[in-house]
């Protein structure tokens, strides 16, 4: 079945009276959840540092750029599968990590939901270390779609091993080091709302359930949240530095991709040092503003990885966007708050909704302006507006 078979399956059921209950815009999915979270969790994620200037570039940012159709292309079927570490991939998309997703589902557990999307769809997910089930739980519903683990590594190194031989263990295919959060950054809305996820003890099933962060408590984590909360915020994040990569790549065979690379100097070296895939993003603009958009950074870290594979996130917000990011050289395209939305609607099915509708776009897009595979996505087909 074709990607953009979706776009049918809507309006043959509405030849029966039967609406889509999901909304078919990013705006329209916005502004729905918006009304249906807690104010504080739709705050965290709708929110971003500063007054969200980088936030807002990295979507406008889309808008510079429109694609150029060719025609006499009879692209009647497209191939939107990519390989990419030893896998292939029904499609260049995957999920983002995204620390809250326990709680943006109505019943608590998000990370399980979204898992099941992945299942589902074939749309991998990265699965962040915070997470309100453990890694071990999350990758059951993976089904047959790879899942990657996100790390953010912590100051001890024994529980960043612990964590990253849990992934391993339950079957994660690779290791997404998140380089851009050293510290959280300075969040108005968080702030106005006092609300600090972690604070309040969400989101950290895989610190709790790991024999290393358990070992170093004096009692066990369920019976004191207090003292789960002090430990975690003393040891979960490092700033790195170079002289770390050598250690950080021994941790494990699977494929190693650091997140959070917008220059490329820092593609050149991270490949230097023996990483299999550059992660370009300023993780949605949620820790440092005034920032350039992430996609503005894409050509130069794509030319810098020298043929690496380069992941993309910060600012997808349709198919058009995947499409420009991929012409623009990324490898595979990571959706961050759309699916998050998706998922506080309608659960797993929310998210499928979400991944379907963008696949859709995309795959209809390379039918009208006659791009037979992912791999046509060259950049002439892009060119600058105005
Ligand atoms: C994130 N992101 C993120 N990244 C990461 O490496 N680990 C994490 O735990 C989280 N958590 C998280 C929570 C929320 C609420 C958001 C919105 C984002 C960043 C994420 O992976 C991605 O880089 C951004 O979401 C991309 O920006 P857009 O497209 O969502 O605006």
């Amino acid at each position: 079945m074709a990607f953009g078979d979706y776009q049918s399956e809507i309006y043959l059921r509405g030849l029966a009276g039967d609406l889509p209950v999901l909304p078919m815009t990013y705006a329209g999915l916005e502004a729905k959840a918006s009304a249906a979270m807690a104010p504080s969790v739709w705050s965290f994620v709708a929110g971003g540092a500063g007054d969200e200037f980088t936030q807002r570039g990295n979507v406008s940012a889309f808008e510079r750029w429109g694609l150029i159709p060719r025609m006499f292309v009879g692209a009647k079927e497209r191939d939107l599968s990519i390989e990419v570490f030893g896998m292939k991939l029904a499609s260049p998309v995957f999920m983002a990590p995204i620390g809250v997703l326990g709680i943006c589902a109505q019943d608590g557990h998000g990370d399980l939901a979204t898992a099941g999307a992945a299942a589902a769809t074939g749309v991998p997910m990265v699965a962040s270390v915070f997470a309100a089930d453990p890694l071990e739980d999350v990758a059951v519903e993976f089904g047959d779609t790879p899942g990657f683990f996100q790390l953010y590594v912590p100051k001890d190194r024994e529980l960043a091993a612990s964590l990253v031989k849990r992934a391993e263990v339950a079957g994660y295919k690779a290791i997404v080091v998140a380089l851009d959060q050293p510290v959280t950054g300075w969040r108005p809305r968080d702030l106005a709302a006092a609300y600090s996820l972690p604070l309040r003890g969400h989101s950290l099933a895989n610190y709790t359930s790991d024999p290393v962060f358990r070992a170093a408590l004096a009692q066990p984590p369920e019976q004191d949240l207090r003292t789960v909360v002090l430990h975690w915020s003393q040891v979960w994040s490092n700033p790195l530095n170079w002289d770390d990569l050598p250690w950080l790549r021994s941790l494990s065979d699977l494929p190693l991709i650091v997140k959070g690379i917008c220059h490329p100097d820092d593609a050149r070296r991270a490949k230097d040092g023996g990483v299999d895939g550059i992660y370009c993003s300023n993780h949605g603009g949620r820790h440092a503003n005034g920032g350039l958009p992430a996609l503005d950074c894409l050509p130069a870290v794509v030319e810098a990885a020298d043929g690496l594979p380069v992941l993309f996130d910060s600012g997808i917000r349709s198919g058009a966007d995947i499409v420009k990011a991929l012409a623009m050289g990324a490898t595979a395209v990571g959706i961050g708050r759309p699916y998050v939305y998706g998922l506080a609607l309608g659960g797993a099915d929310g998210v499928v909704h979400v991944l379907r509708s963008l696949l859709a776009e995309v795959d209809l897009i390379m039918a009208v302006d006659g791009y037979p595979s992912v791999g046509n996505f060259i950049a002439e087909a892009l060119q600058r507006v105005g």
